[in-house]
């Protein structure tokens, strides 16, 4: 486990986005996993400015997301489909036929998960995996728990995502119960996995995850694991570690 240490979200953004963009320049028709929240948003940014100035294509790129909330349609901007659609598919030259999500609006969730395990075989594996935290250790919607799930699952979020994910909508009601995402084995199996952490609320789950037990209670500390995990982190989330 490789920890890059940056100043700030901005130059977070900006090593997270040269690590992606390496990847596309070294190939051209990688398959990226992708991640939603908040911290990832200046990453995109910074690959679209790399698009923008000719230093970045899209073309040949398949992009697999970790997760969508169950019941929000396409056009819903909290989706996660409308979030990328929003913050990079729509402002680069990626072929949309090869960007996949978890289908939101398919309510048989057997189906949803299999149909989805499916499409991320189909892509011949994941280059490279762009991860978030949550404030609970969770990678995806991977929420703690007594296991870790392999693949696609629906899960019931935990009352702490609810509630820190309530910000985004018009009232707490409004943030869906349920969601699909992609499992612990798939995200493993990522030939790289690139987790971007950013702020000081985040500094002691980071502790806890990549410093502490591998325990399914703090998904990610499965990561520790993995042979090629890069964490770009900023000062404030590293400041309970000494580097
Ligand atoms: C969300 C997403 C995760 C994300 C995490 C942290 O609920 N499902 O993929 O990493 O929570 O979000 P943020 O980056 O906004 O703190």
């Amino acid at each position: 486990m490789k920890i890059i240490k940056a100043k700030d979200y901005d130059d977070m953004s900006r090593k997270a986005a040269n690590i992606i963009s390496a990847q596309i320049i070294m190939k051209p028709s990688c398959v990226l996993g992708l991640a939603t929240g908040s911290t990832p948003i200046g990453t995109y940014a910074r690959l679209v400015e790399q698009y923008q100035q000719g230093d970045l294509d899209f073309s040949g790129v398949t992009t697999v997301n970790l997760d969508e909330y169950k019941g929000l349609n396409r056009e819903n901007d909290q989706s996660y489909y409308y979030f990328m659609n929003d913050n990079l598919f729509s402002k680069v030259n990626i072929d949309l036929k090869k960007t996949f999500l978890p289908d939101g609006m398919e309510p048989d969730a057997k189906k949803a998960c299999e149909d989805y395990n499916r499409v991320i075989a189909a892509t011949g594996g994941v280059d490279l995996q762009l991860l978030g935290l949550g404030h609970n250790g969770h990678i995806g919607f991977n929420e703690p728990g007594e296991v870790f799930e392999a693949e696609t699952h629906c899960v019931d979020l935990t009352e702490s995502t609810i509630a820190a994910n309530k910000r985004f909508f018009a009232s707490e009601e409004e943030v869906p119960r349920q969601a699909y995402t992609m499992g612990i084995k798939t995200i493993m199996q990522a030939k790289k996995i690139l987790l971007v952490v950013s702020g000081a609320d985040k500094a002691s789950i980071v502790k806890e995850a990549f410093y502490g037990a591998i325990t399914p209670r703090v998904q990610a500390s499965v990561l520790q694991l993995h042979k090629d995990v890069i964490i770009v982190a900023d000062e404030a989330a590293l400041s309970e570690v000494c580097l």
